[in-house]
């Protein structure tokens, strides 16, 4: 059997030192098999970003080891680096630049010889070909992602990593991007790490999923055995004033009533059976707002961290942050 495309052990981050420092990563085993879409699914500031730049030694780690494509990101990471593809979360292409022009710089930064076929194949493979002469600060949002890809691919990886492809894509722009990493990993024949805040992608896109939280990984599994863990739905209850805890362990199927403020987040066996007690014992002028979540990714999040992965987070839209980089270039 193929050796996992990459393999992760114990591997710690720590930035700074003494009172300032920040453990981005903590003690992260992980094992990916040879072909596969793989997601880390984190909110803000889980230490996404920072695995995949211990990953592709862009940060030097603090502990532990990984190997990626078979080498050693320590000790081989010249050779781990010539098998690696990274599509960053930032924006990477030179907008002054047309679309080969952009696939040229690549090849230049990465000593590439003999690229311009394989540049060719990439532009027509993602339908970019009549536009390979176009300035990219022509091109769509989607038609940017896509040359970004290309880009990666060029010195032809065995592993690509991907920091949230679709962060701020509209709905239909995001669907397309996950045809394109699907069939980029049939068609390549690479290993995709992708990260993502967004549940819905983990759930369509990736065979496994590794949820990631203060720089911990606290659950892996495919979508459907991260969702057998949650047992039961989860009721989501606002009330006026504070509830006696105690009114919940006296209903029959309730298996946890977790308080936060005037909230309680119920787990109970079955929804059905649980809402008519509840009524019976609570005023409804009480309650402000409940609502009923049946198992999925987002109710196997909320029952990990206590948090939904949304929560605080600002809104963050990647025209104005292309614009924003625009800007600051001129
Ligand atoms: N260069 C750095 N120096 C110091 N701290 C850093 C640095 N880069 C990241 N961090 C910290 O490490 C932690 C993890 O950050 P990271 O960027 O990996 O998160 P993330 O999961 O990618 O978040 P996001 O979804 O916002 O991109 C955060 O607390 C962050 O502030
Ligand atoms: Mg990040």
């Amino acid at each position: 059997m193929a050796e996992d495309a990459i393999v992760v052990d114990h591997l710690s981050k720590t930035y700074g030192s003494g009172d300032r420092a920040i453990r981005a990563l903590v003690d992260v085993d992980l094992s990916i098999r040879s072909g596969t879409v793989f997601g880390l699914l984190g909110p803000n500031g889980a230490g996404k970003t920072t695995l995949i730049k211990a990953l592709t030694g862009i940060t030097e780690i603090t502990a532990g080891d990984a190997r990626v494509a078979g080498y050693n990101i320590r000790t081989q990471p010249m050779e781990a680096k010539a098998r690696i593809g990274w599509v960053a979360a930032e924006v990477i292409l030179d907008d002054d630049f047309t679309a080969r022009e952009n696939l040229w710089l690549q090849a230049k930064l990465q000593s590439l010889k003999g690229w311009e076929s394989r540049a060719d194949d990439l532009l027509a493979y993602f339908s970019l070909a009549d536009r390979a002469d176009d300035k990219v600060s022509h091109f769509s949002t989607g038609m940017r992602k896509k040359l970004e890809i290309a880009l990666a691919l060029l010195h032809q990886p065995r592993v690509i990593f991907m920091d949230e492809p679709t962060m701020g894509l509209d709905v239909s722009t995001r669907r397309m991007l996950w045809d394109i990493v699907t069939q980029v990993r049939k068609e390549f024949d690479v290993t995709v790490l992708l990260t993502t805040h967004y549940i819905e992608e983990a759930d369509a896109l990736c065979e496994r999923i590794a949820i990631i939280d203060h720089g911990r990984i606290l659950a892996e599994g495919t979508p459907s055995e991260l969702k057998a863990r949650v047992s039961g739905d989860i009721v989501q209850l606002e009330t006026a004033e504070a509830v006696d805890p105690t009114l919940f362990a006296s209903i029959a199927g309730v298996q946890e009533a977790r308080p936060q403020g005037n909230d309680w987040m119920i787990r109970v066996g079955s929804s059905e059976a649980f809402l008519p007690q509840l009524f019976r014992r609570i005023q409804s002028d009480q309650i402000r707002k409940i609502s009923v979540e049946k198992p999925s990714l987002e109710t196997v999040f909320l029952d990990i961290t206590g948090r939904r992965i949304g929560d605080d987070e600002p809104i963050r839209d990647v025209r104005r942050f292309y614009a924003q980089m625009q800007r600051a270039r001129r």
